[in-house]
């Protein structure tokens, strides 16, 4: 798709067809169907319907936007996103996030899958993001800057404070064990090499996957504040006994699914006020 991504009409589209616009927004990753599932009173529109935007390719990723309740909390979920290593362009990948805001959410909270580097993390837990790393080595941002954009968006503390606390909050109210790390987003679809992944963690990653990092770029560029789940699916590469497949994170999404949803039902009334005031 060489077009770029129409962000004015899809958002327009949306208003037209969702019952309301919230503040907060949920864009969650691989085969974390569950947060769909836990969705009361849910209005799916799937991205094949919305103006401009292709439908998935990645088994485990449906492709929809969905708003509902999560409690009593209005959510709007983007479910399934677009990766570079489905050959799309940059401009694809971050196209929901940009319709997002124009359409108005305040706040946004990305989940992913990933990889865990840090000795301590393990498949099943789950890690609030406190910081990032690009290793896809492009930016979204890049070309003419787009309406509402900032051209050199800081990036010093990418992951918004009261958010992350909020999220911590969470986790304790729960009695659910949370950790944060680093997020280094690769641009696979291979999964790493043993040497990657040594190389990783001297870089001072604690996690790697292949999504979150350019959604981020936009939001803070745009002024979003972000906070962002991972759920490790399995320890990275080289760093367990056995070799890694695609299903076995899809499975290990399904079976520790249901950890991030609570935790995201618990923080999601004050997710939605977001912005460093804590
Ligand atoms: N590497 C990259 N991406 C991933 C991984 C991994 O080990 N697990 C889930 N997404």
């Amino acid at each position: 798709m060489k077009r770029p991504v129409d962000v004015v009409g899809a958002a327009a589209f949306l208003d037209g067809h969702l019952p309301s616009v919230p503040r907060l927004a949920i864009v969650v990753g691989s085969g974390l169907g569950a947060l769909q599932s836990a969705l009361a009173d849910a209005v799916h529109i799937p991205f094949a319907e919305v103006p401009g935007l292709p439908a998935t390719t990645v088994a485990g990723h449906s492709g929809a936007f969905v708003h509902g309740r999560l409690g009593d909390t209005e959510v709007l979920v983007q479910a399934g996103r677009f990766h570079l290593y489905e050959g799309l362009p940059l401009d694809v990948v971050v196209g929901p996030v940009r319709i997002l805001a124009r359409l108005g959410v305040e706040s946004l909270v990305f989940t992913n899958a990933a990889g865990a580097i840090h000795p301590l993390m393990q498949p099943g837990d789950v890690v609030i993001l406190e910081d990032l790393l690009n290793l896809q080595f492009r930016s979204p941002l890049g070309g003419p800057v787009r309406e509402g954009e900032e051209r050199f968006p800081d990036m010093s503390d990418p992951l918004d404070r009261g958010m992350r606390s909020v999220l911590r909050e969470a986790a304790t109210a729960l009695g659910v064990g949370v950790q944060e790390g680093v997020y280094a987003a690769v641009s696979g679809p291979a999964y790493e090499t043993r040497a990657e992944v040594r190389m990783l963690q001297r870089m001072g990653a604690d996690l790697v996957g292949m999504s979150t990092v350019p959604e981020i770029v936009v939001a803070a560029a745009r002024g979003l504040p972000c906070g962002a789940l991972s759920l490790v699916t399995n320890r990275a590469t080289g760093l367990s006994t056995t070799s890694l497949s695609h299903r076995e994170v899809l499975e290990m999404g399904r079976l520790a699914g249901d950890r991030v949803v609570s935790l995201l039902r618990q923080a999601a009334p004050k997710l939605g006020q977001s912005g460093e005031a804590k």
